[in-house]
């Protein structure tokens, strides 16, 4: 099954700027996403993105709920329509005119799958911290304290171990700080006290 989406352009130029409402976006995440695991993941990357474009882009308001929408909405067919992941989620948005950026940066956050390479910062942030985020969170939950004392030095362990989160690309994740310009313990450090605060 392939889910390459046979093209790099998205949306239409003449909405840039245009985002779904916070209320809208989250209608749409609680109609499309049913199972909280993946609600988790996706509420987790939104949180992500929304402080690393405020706290390192240090991006205004409105960029910022932009970097916050992409992550909040990229997995956002996934738990229903697995075969249609991330075509259907795009042309939904595409066609309630959302912003072309937002588009981009969800058609990008698989390059493997999709066919689409990471170009802008935000694509390349969503990028980064969709797998790493999901490891880091599977670290958690086997830890007795959750993220409590949780630290560099064991996420990294947990990295080095093939078995843990198997599923997770190691490859990826060295390629996605590669392409963003950013050190692996560097967002490892900037996730583990921001993703510890969404429950
Ligand atoms: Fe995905
Ligand atoms: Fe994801």
């Amino acid at each position: 099954m392939s889910l390459l989406l046979g093209r790099n352009v998205f949306g239409n130029p003449a909405n840039n700027g245009k985002l779904l409402s916070e209320e809208e976006a989250n209608e749409l995440f609680h109609a499309w996403v049913l199972n909280p695991r993946l609600q988790l993941h996706m509420k987790q990357v939104a949180y992500l993105m929304k402080c690393w474009a405020a706290e390192k882009e240090n991006l205004n308001e409105e960029n910022i709920r932009k970097w916050e929408m992409a992550g909040l909405l990229h997995d956002a067919d996934w738990d229903q329509w697995p075969d249609q992941h991330c075509k259907k989620i795009i042309e939904e948005l595409e066609n309630r005119n959302v912003d072309p950026e937002v588009l981009h940066a969800i058609a990008s956050h698989g390059h493997l799958h999709f066919g689409v390479e990471p170009e802008t910062q935000m694509d390349k942030m969503l990028y980064a911290f969709d797998e790493l985020s999901g490891l880091i969170h599977a670290y958690s939950l086997m830890r007795p304290n959750g993220y409590e004392g949780m630290d560099l030095k064991g996420v990294k362990k947990r990295l080095k171990e093939k078995t843990f989160s198997a599923n997770v690309s190691r490859d990826d994740i060295n390629d996605a700080c590669t392409r963003a310009n950013i050190q692996l313990d560097d967002l490892i450090n900037f996730i583990i006290p921001r993703q510890a605060t969404v429950v």
